[in-house]
């Protein structure tokens, strides 16, 4: 059996100007150093490293040229979508060699690796932080899945998640028209897994059929308020990111393979160690 595709998921960087932290407090470019340092010391590597969106927090040239170095550290290979903190132009400008689908506009790109499609949907709005994805990325879309064989999987990646979560402040600025994707999945079934960020927490549901995910974040979390008890929150809990692994199918029963999603930790932990002695007694 040819070994699993490793997608690894990074979102919400948020990085600031040189020496600057976050709401007075994050230093999230000491937080993405530790990731870039996590990713890098997985074994096997992965095979990619999408980063969905809010690479930075104003956004300014001078933090995207401080991403690029924090970046440069990173050894797989990366692919990036904006989120509502980023601006295209600068993005565009600082990674002017992505395979970006259109000349202008949204920053939607396609990636095969290996029997997997990797679509990234761009859902920002300029200067808005709610998400959106606009008529041209859903055709886009529509019209990129249709092409490849229908039983190669896809899967979906964007900032903005097109579910509510339960968090109110974040929920009014999801993804406004989460109608308008639902019926194109449902149209094509090789999507295998719609995986979004922006709140900062590792979420699961479902969403048009398929398995829908956010990201947690290697910084801050969105505090998980679901009854409106407090002003929009966040709480430095314990980083981390998430690796999507792709198995091949074995059986009709799974034409697509399977899709699954593992919650990893950053930082320095006791272990590995073994559970079995030199006897191959357990311990
Ligand atoms: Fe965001």
């Amino acid at each position: 059996m040819p070994p699993p595709v490793l997608i690894a998921q990074i979102s919400d960087l948020h990085i600031k100007p040189k020496g600057t932290l976050a709401y007075g407090r994050v230093d999230t470019a000491a937080a993405l150093e530790r990731c870039v340092a996590a990713l890098n010391a997985l074994l096997p590597p992965p095979d990619v490293v999408v980063i969905s969106g809010d690479l930075v927090d104003t956004p300014l040239v001078e933090e995207y040229d401080l991403l690029k170095k924090l970046l440069a550290r990173l050894e797989p290979p990366f692919l990036i979508i904006p989120g509502n903190h980023d601006s295209r132009e600068l993005m565009r400008a600082a990674f002017p060699r992505e395979p970006y689908a259109f000349s202008s506009g949204p920053l939607n790109q396609i990636c095969p690796v290996r029997g997997l499609d990797l679509l990234l949907l761009d859902s920002s709005v300029p200067g808005q932080p709610h998400g959106l994805l606009d008529e041209p990325t859903l055709q886009w879309l529509d019209a990129t899945l249709a092409v490849s064989s229908q039983l190669r999987p896809a899967l979906l990646f964007l900032h903005h998640p097109p579910f509510a979560t339960g968090i109110w402040h974040m929920d009014r600025q999801n993804l406004l028209n989460a109608s308008g994707l639902a019926p194109i999945i449902k149209k094509h079934p090789r999507v295998q897994l719609v995986a979004a960020g922006h709140v900062h927490r590792a979420t699961l549901t479902m969403f048009a059929g398929r398995p829908a995910t956010i990201c947690p974040a290697p910084n801050h979390a969105v505090d998980l308020d679901l009854f409106h008890l407090r002003d929009p929150s966040f709480k430095v809990e314990p980083p981390a990111f998430h690796l999507h692994t792709w198995f091949p199918g074995e059986s009709a029963d799974e034409p697509f393979g399977r899709v699954v999603t593992h919650w990893v930790p950053i930082g320095d932990f006791d272990g590995p160690h073994p559970f079995f002695g030199a006897d191959g007694k357990l311990l």
